[in-house]
């Protein structure tokens, strides 16, 4: 038996980690194992009751004001004896937020093999995202196996010379639709099972990164209230992240207009069902842009960058900033040009066909076999 340790702490980990979780646990060869950290709390926990997965361990560590080196040095900490103790023979961790860096530290500190989910994204802009674009590369430097969801990622790591235990997999994102989307579903969310599709435009709207929480926030919301006041057809869905620095700008902006719903995050199963069923999508998160293809559903991307060129290339992914002229401007390109929202919206999905999970365990056997 091969033990895996997944380990992972926020939404979009939880919800990117599960599928494969699920499939570790059913294969005969393996062990599998999963640790928390918990650096999110409801909104990683909402993801584990979704798709039944329970943790061996869970480090709780979540606090409000948390910073990058509380989240770090707690991340660290807690893994130290959990690891010595349970000694895995692969740590499997996912993607560029906090806990993924400090849980491959940690498991590289205990000498244990660290397997990266979702390797090789990169904007070449250490600052930007900022943390995530450092949390990765570090993380690159310590796997020894590297799970690319496209030949693109793979190129990035081999321009860094990191050519060993590479392989091209698709991205586990799309593995978690056949949990989540369904043609009939009734939402959970009360907000969501009331939307009218039929009579208005619903525009669903996230952002929460750390490079838009001094002013970017605020822009897109005075965006938001110019369309809706310009549209009526117009109905906005923004789930506000848990977040303090995002729900501050946010209610404070939007909260009394009729056509924009703020809710509280809604569970995966509700978002991925709600992008489906939108016209259109604004956001800053990097999973999204990674599932809006798959729908054929366009995506303003609320950044100035993007480590997902694929989804920009395949058309439906637009990258345009925080700027508030530029986002009105972008937004009615979109309501008023039929043929760029054709062109946005043809549902092909450069991240894979749902099936990352199997070729990444493949890949562990094969590694465990010759090694
Ligand atoms: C983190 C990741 C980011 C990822 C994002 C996904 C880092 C540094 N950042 O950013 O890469 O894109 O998650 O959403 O790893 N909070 C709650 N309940 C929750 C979750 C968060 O109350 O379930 C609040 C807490 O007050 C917490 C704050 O949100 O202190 C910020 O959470 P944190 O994980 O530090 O940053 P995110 O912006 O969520
Ligand atoms: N998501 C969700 N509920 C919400 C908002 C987002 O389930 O209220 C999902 C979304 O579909 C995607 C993931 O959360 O799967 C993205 O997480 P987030 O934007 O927080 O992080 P990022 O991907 O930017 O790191």
């Amino acid at each position: 038996m091969i033990k895996v340790m997944s380990i992972f702490g926020t939404r979009p980990e939880a919800i990117k980690m599960c599928p494969l979780v699920k499939a570790l646990e059913a294969d005969g060869d393996i062990d599998s194992i999963v640790a928390v950290t918990a650096q999110h709390r409801e909104m990683l926990d909402s993801a584990l009751d979704y798709f039944g997965v329970r943790p061996k361990y869970d480090l709780n560590i979540m606090k409000r004001g948390q910073t990058l080196s509380t989240i770090t040095a707690d991340v660290i900490l807690g893994l130290e004896e959990l690891l010595k103790n349970e000694r895995p023979d692969l740590v499997l961790v996912h993607g560029d937020t906090t806990t993924s860096f400090a849980a491959a530290l940690s498991a590289f500190y205990a000498k244990c093999a660290v397997g990266h989910v979702e390797a090789g994204l990169r904007t070449y802009d250490k600052y930007s995202p900022y943390p995530e674009e450092m949390n990765r590369c570090l993380t690159s430097r310590i796997a020894e196996l590297h799970f690319a969801p496209t030949e693109h990622s793979r190129e990035n790591l081999a321009a860094e010379g990191i050519m060993r235990g590479v392989y091209v997999t698709g991205n586990t994102a799309l593995d978690a639709f056949k949990y989540t989307v369904k043609p009939d579903w009734k939402f959970d969310d009360k907000r969501l099972s009331s939307l009218d599709f039929e009579h208005y435009r619903v525009i669903t709207v996230t952002a929460h990164r750390r490079e838009n929480q001094s002013g970017g926030i605020e822009n897109v919301c005075r965006a938001i209230l110019e369309l809706a006041e310009r549209h009526p057809e117009l109905l906005f869905v923004y789930p506000v992240h848990l977040s303090p620095a995002v729900r501050e700008p946010v209610f404070r902006l939007l909260d009394s207009h009729e056509r924009i719903i703020l809710t509280d995050p809604v569970d995966v199963a509700d978002m991925h069902n709600l992008l489906s069923r939108s016209y259109f999508i604004l956001t800053d998160s990097g999973g999204i842009q990674e599932e809006a293809p798959s729908f054929g559903k366009p995506v303003l991307v609320l950044r100035s960058e993007t480590e997902r060129p694929e989804a920009v290339e395949a058309g439906t992914v637009k990258v345009i900033g925080t700027d508030t002229a530029r986002v009105v401007a972008e937004a009615e390109r979109l309501l008023c040009d039929k043929d760029e929202y054709r062109r946005m919206s043809e549902a092909k999905n450069p991240y894979g066909d749902g099936h990352a999970s199997e070729r990444i365990i493949a890949a562990i056997k094969e590694y465990f076999a010759a090694n």
